[in-house]
C-alpha cells in the first residue's frame, strides 16, 4: 500500500516533469499543455454527506480512552515524512506552501496533492487499525484545507486554487474513519500567521505571526468556528484542537480563551469537546483546565530526541524517568484537571547516542516503547503514536507506527480497551435496558444515567446518601455501557461533570458533588 502510493505520487510527478521538459522546447505551449494535462483528473469533487448524528454513539467515542495515531504528512506536509512529494516544491523544499507553490503550476501542484490525499491513506488502513484496537485517530490540517476562501489575504493565496478540492479530502476522511467505527480528532496544525514559524505549520520563512497580529487572529477563529460548525454534530469526531505545538507565549491563554468562547458559542457546540496543546508547559495548562469545568482536553506531547538534555541520557535512563518522574507529573497533573490530559504526540524515537550507551539496542528501544505506553495509558485518557505511515517505514520503526506494531510495538491494543468481558452476561440486561430506554436513543445520552434507578426511596436518603447511591449505579453503568461498546470510560472526570449537570440539583444537591463522584468511582471499578 505505501509503496503503490509513492508509485502513484511519483507518477503524478514525472507527468509534471515531462512536461516541464517539453514545456521548454516548445516554450509558448507550456501552459497551455501543461494545465491541460495536469487537469484531467482535476474536476471540482463534490463533498460527501456525513451521515446523521447519533448521539449515543457520538457518546461512546468522546468519552472513551483513546488508542490514536497521527496521520501525519497526509494534509500537512513534512519533508522527512513524505519527501517525495516535495520534489517539485519550490523555494526551500520543507513546507506545504513550498510544495503548493511548485510543480509548474498550480494544476500540477493540485494534482501531486489530489493524489497524495487520493492514496497516502484509504479506506483499508482504517480497518486495519481498528481490527489492531486502534479507536481514534488525529489529523493534523492547516487552514488552507478548508479550501480556497479561507487562502485569501494569506501566503496560500496565489496557490489557493490547489486546494479547491481539499475540504472533501479531510470529509472522505472522517467518513472512511467513521465507517471502521474510529473516531477523529481534527488538529489544526497550521494557523493563519502560524503558531510556532516551524515549518510543520505550513510556512518556510521561520516567521511566528499570529499572535502579535489582529488580522490573523481573526483569519483563526473563522477558521475554527468553521470547523466547530462542520463537526460539532459529526459522530465520529472526538473533538477539535484548536492549535498544535503553539509557542508558549504571554497571549496563548488570551487566544485560548477567545477561541473557545467563539467556537463554544456555535450551536450545538456547547458541550463538544476542545484539545489545546499545551506548548509544552503541562503545568500552566493543567491549571487553565482545572479553572474551567466545559470539556477542554490538554494535549501534551512526549518526545526524548529533540534537546541536548536528551541525547546526554542513556535509553534506560529515559526509560527509568518515564517510569517514575514523567509518570507521576502526568499523573498528578491529570488529577488536577479531572483527566482530561492525552499525550496526542509520541514515538519510539531515541538519539544515536542515547542508544549507542546500552549493550542491547533493541531491548533497550523496546522498553523504552512500551514502558512510554503503559505510563500513558496508566497516567491519561489516551495517546497517540507519532505517526501511523510515511516513506521508507520499515527501516523506521521509531517513528512509522506500521512498522512498530507487532516489533517495538504490541501487534495489538484490543484488550486494554476491553477489560469486563466478566459481566457478559449482565450486559445483555443493560443492553436491553438501553434499548428499551426510549430517551436514550432520543436526544440525551445522559438519560441513561437519569434512567437508571430513582427510587421511591430516595426520598427519605439525606442528600448525601442520594449522591452517593446515584453516583455508585451510575458508575457500574457507565462500566457497562461503554464496554458493550467495545471501549472503556477515558475522561472519568468530565463525564462525572457532565451527568452531575444533567441530572440537576434534585438529583445530586449542591455540595454533595464530592459523594457522588467517590461513589461514582466505585461503581465504575466494580463494573470494570
Ligand atoms: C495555465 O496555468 C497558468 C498558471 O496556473 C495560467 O497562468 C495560464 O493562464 C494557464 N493557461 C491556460 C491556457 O489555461
Ligand atoms: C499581519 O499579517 C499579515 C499577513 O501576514 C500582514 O500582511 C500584515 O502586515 C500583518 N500586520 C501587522 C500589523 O503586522
Ligand atoms: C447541531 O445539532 C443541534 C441539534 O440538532 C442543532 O440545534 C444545531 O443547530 C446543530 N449545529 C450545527 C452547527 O449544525
Ligand atoms: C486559574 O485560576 C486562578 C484563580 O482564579 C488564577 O489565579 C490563575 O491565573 C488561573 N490559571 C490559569 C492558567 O488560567
Ligand atoms: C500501569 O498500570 C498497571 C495496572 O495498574 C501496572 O501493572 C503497571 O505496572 C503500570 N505500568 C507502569 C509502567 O507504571
Amino acid at each position: 500500500m505505501r509503496l503503490s502510493s509513492s508509485n502513484s505520487v511519483i507518477g503524478a510527478l514525472l507527468v509534471c516533469v515531462s512536461l516541464q521538459a517539453l514545456g521548454v522546447a516548445i516554450s509558448t505551449k507550456r501552459d497551455q499543455i501543461s494545465n491541460s494535462s495536469c487537469n484531467r483528473m482535476l474536476q471540482t469533487r463534490s463533498i460527501e454527506p456525513f451521515s446523521t448524528f447519533d448521539k449515543t454513539t457520538a457518546t461512546v467515542m468522546r468519552y472513551r480512552k483513546q488508542q490514536s495515531v497521527n496521520m501525519g504528512s497526509w494534509f500537512v506536509h513534512e519533508d522527512w515524512l513524505t519527501p517525495s512529494v516535495f520534489k517539485e516544491a519550490a523555494g526551500p523544499k520543507v513546507s506545504e506552501l513550498d510544495i503548493a507553490s511548485g510543480s509548474d503550476s498550480t494544476d500540477c501542484a493540485r494534482m501531486v496533492l489530489e493524489t497524495h490525499w487520493e492514496t497516502f491513506i484509504t479506506e483499508s488502513d482504517f480497518f486495519y487499525l481498528s481490527s489492531i484496537g486502534i479507536n481514534t485517530v488525529r489529523i493534523p490540517i492547516g487552514y488552507w484545507s478548508l479550501g480556497p476562501e479561507f487562502c485569501v489575504d494569506t501566503p496560500f493565496s496565489a496557490v489557493a486554487d490547489v486546494y479547491r478540492n481539499s475540504w472533501s479530502y479531510i470529509v472522505r476522511a472522517i467518513n472512511m474513519a467513521a465507517a471502521a467505527g474510529i473516531g477523529v480528532l481534527i488538529d489544526l496544525h497550521g494557523a493563519v500567521g502560524s503558531q510556532n514559524g516551524q515549518p510543520h505549520s505550513g510556512i518556510s520563512d521561520g516567521h511566528i505571526g499570529l499572535f502579535n497580529n489582529a488580522t490573523n487572529i481573526k483569519k483563526t477563529l473563522t477558521v475554527l468556528s468553521f470547523l466547530a460548525e462542520e463537526l460539532c454534530n459529526v459522530t465520529n469526531i472526538v473533538g477539535v484542537e484548536v492549535l498544535n505545538e503553539p509557542v508558549d507565549c504571554p497571549e496563548l491563554i488570551g487566544f485560548y480563551n477567545s477561541a473557545i468562547s467563539t467556537m463554544r458559542s456555535v450551536p450545538g457546540a456547547e458541550t463538544f469537546p476542545l484539545y489545546i496543546h499545551d506548548g509544552f508547559n503541562l503545568g500552566k495548562f493543567s491549571d487553565f483546565i482545572a479553572n474551567r469545568t466545559d470539556f477542554i482536553v490538554q494535549d501534551s506531547h512526549s518526545y526524548f530526541v529533540f534537546t541536548a538534555q536528551d541525547e546526554k541520557k542513556s535509553a534506560s535512563q529515559h526509560t527509568k524517568e518515564i517510569q517514575t518522574t514523567v509518570s507521576d507529573s502526568l499523573a498528578m497533573a491529570s488529577a488536577n484537571q479531572r483527566g482530561n490530559l492525552v499525550i496526542d504526540e509520541w514515538s519510539c524515537a531515541l538519539t544515536p547516542t542515547s542508544l549507542s550507551a546500552e549493550s542491547d539496542q533493541i531491548a533497550a528501544r523496546h522498553d523504552f516503547c512500551n514502558v512510554q505506553l503503559q505510563v500513558y495509558w496508566n497516567t491519561t485518557a489516551g495517546w497517540s503514536f507519532w505517526t501511523y505511515t510515511k516513506e521508507d517505514c520499515d527501516n523506521d520503526p521509531a517513528w512509522c507506527f506500521t512498522a512498530a506494531v507487532g516489533n517495538i510495538l504490541p501487534s495489538d491494543f484490543s484488550s486494554s480497551t476491553q477489560s469486563c468481558s466478566r459481566y457478559s452476561a449482565g450486559l445483555i440486561d443493560i443492553r436491553s435496558d438501553i434499548a428499551s430506554n426510549s430517551a436514550l436513543s432520543s436526544r440525551d445520552p445522559f438519560a441513561a444515567i437519569r434512567y437508571r434507578r430513582w427510587r421511591r426511596d430516595a426520598e427519605t436518603m439525606t442528600s448525601e446518601q442520594r449522591s452517593s447511591s446515584q453516583g455508585y449505579s451510575d458508575g457500574l453503568f457507565a462500566a457497562h455501557f461503554f464496554c458493550a461498546h467495545g471501549s472503556r470510560l477515558g475522561f472519568t472526570g468530565q463525564y462525572i461533570q457532565d451527568s452531575i449537570e444533567a441530572l440537576g440539583p434534585h438529583v445530586v444537591s449542591p455540595g454533595t458533588e464530592s459523594y457522588y463522584s467517590a461513589s461514582f468511582m466505585r461503581g465504575l471499578a466494580d463494573g470494570e
